[in-house]
């Protein structure tokens, strides 16, 4: 069979599908920009809702500009009152993912308030109400799965500052709720990553803001994505104390497996960002008195810069790695940690959205057919089952109510067949 005529980029690495002018990324020099400003100006002194303002009006907010920003943002952090119904009723099981994934989504049918006469202003009008809420509901799901009552929003505090008090029902300590701010603005924007280019995808078919969000959450799930800041916390806690550190690593090594929280499509030195939460996440634990998984995560981070199979693929920590230390010092519960990362990108994926609508074009890749051509029909009694049916399948199709077992088992199905590749 002829292979293909065009080269294939395998995760569209290094394609350049549109401009953009909200972040930059300088992979080799390790830097990021959003809109021109550095990021580690960015972190040092500006608030999250100011960062927000930047990346949806691509321009620093003069005071009463961010007044009225913050403003508009602290009045839609209510949730309304038909989305508590859904939230009770989310089953036992629900991850904080899945739950944000399904509210964020439920929000849409009871969000028809947002009509405006400039161009993309009810986009904007969602973006500030889902950026507004996402906290809320995360903070909500929490208390209610601990089977303790909601608490409302407060007006008069930050975007951390309410999120640490919704979820733990008291002000936290202004350093604590100081470091999750800058963790938020941290995070609130990364070029075209995995995330934001499925946003950009859904706002490319004209969707609404909504869908784009949701589709995203979908997306910042995976542990090649967000999800390594869970990962990555979860290999601390494994290890459990820095003089276990180096057997953990040695045994990763020789088995070739992963380790989360480092390497990065676009970073081929430090993500700037790992450079600003490692500095953050020392000093917290500090305070705290407790630097037992800054420690591991120290000697962690040690050993993979010293090992050439690390050095020869340019591989380093990113910002999942560092989020860990910080968010578990901060007492955020560990399957929050995803759920976080998406409270703070929601700024960048809206923007995005909007930045894509502006000059609109479909994105509609092409992949280059490799299977069988010209096959030949064959009526059903002349194809040959490959593999017999299992006891669990008929089991599972026909009554599940008689065998609750084999619905916690998954059926077996016919093996998919294997790529070329493998
Ligand atoms: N641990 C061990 N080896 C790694 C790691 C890692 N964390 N990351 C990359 N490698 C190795 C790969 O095995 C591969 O080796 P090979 O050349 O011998 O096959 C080589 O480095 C290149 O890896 P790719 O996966 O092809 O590189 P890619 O650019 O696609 O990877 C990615 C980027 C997916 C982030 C990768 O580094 C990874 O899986 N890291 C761990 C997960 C993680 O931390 N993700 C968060 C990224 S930041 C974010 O999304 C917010």
């Amino acid at each position: 069979m002829e292979g293909p005529t065009v080269e294939i980029k395998r995760g569209l690495e290094g394609v350049i599908f549109t401009e953009t002018y909200l972040s930059a990324i300088d992979g080799d020099a390790g830097r990021l920009s959003y809109c021109g400003y550095e990021i580690n100006d960015l972190a040092a002194r500006a608030s999250y809702e100011e960062t927000a303002f930047l990346l949806w009006y691509q321009r620093l907010p003069a005071e009463d500009e961010l007044a009225m920003l913050s403003a508009w943002l602290r009045a839609n952090r209510h949730l309304p009152k038909v989305v508590w119904g859904i939230m009770h009723s989310l089953p036992e099981q629900a991850t904080p993912m899945e739950a944000l994934r399904t509210v964020a989504s439920t929000l849409s049918m009871f969000d028809r308030s947002c009509i405006h006469q400039v161009e993309g202003g009810s986009s904007l009008c969602r973006a500030v109400s889902l950026t507004a809420k996402l906290p809320t509901i995360i903070a909500s799901f929490d208390r209610l799965r601990r089977d303790r009552p909601p608490i409302e929003p407060r007006e008069d505090l930050g975007h951390a500052a309410n999120l640490l008090y919704m979820l733990n029902g008291s002000e936290p300590d202004p350093a604590d709720a100081e470091a999750l701010e800058t963790y938020f603005v941290l995070l609130a924007d990364h070029g075209m990553n995995a995330s934001t280019f499925s946003a950009r995808v859904t706002a490319s078919t004209l969707g609404d803001v909504f869908s784009s969000v949701v589709t995203a959450l979908g997306t910042l799930k995976g542990p090649l994505h967000g999800g390594a800041s869970q990962r990555s916390m979860e290999q601390l806690l494994e290890i459990g104390s820095a003089d276990k550190v180096d057997a953990w690593f040695d045994r990763l090594t020789a088995t070739k497996q992963r380790i989360y929280g480092f390497g990065h499509r676009v970073y081929k030195t430090e993500d700037p960002r790992a450079t600003i939460l490692r500095d953050l996440s020392r000093r917290v634990a500090q305070r705290t008195g407790n630097t037992r998984w800054f420690d591991i995560a120290s000697r962690l981070e040690a050993r993979v810069l010293d090992h050439p199979y690390f050095q020869e693929r340019r591989i380093y920590a990113n910002v999942d790695f560092y989020t860990g230390p910080l968010l578990y010092a901060l007492d955020v519960p560990l399957d929050l940690f995803i759920p976080m990362f998406a409270i703070a990108r929601v700024a960048g994926w809206t923007a995005h959205m909007l930045e894509q609508q502006k000059n609109n074009r479909l994105i509609r890749p092409r992949a280059y057919y490799a299977g069988p051509r010209d096959q030949v029909w064959n009526d059903m009694p002349d194809r040959v089952p490959q593999v017999e049916a299992q006891p669990e399948t008929q089991c599972v199709a026909s009554r599940p109510a008689n065998c609750p077992a084999a619905l916690e088992v998954p059926p077996r199905f016919w093996p998919l067949p294997e790529s070329p590749a493998s």
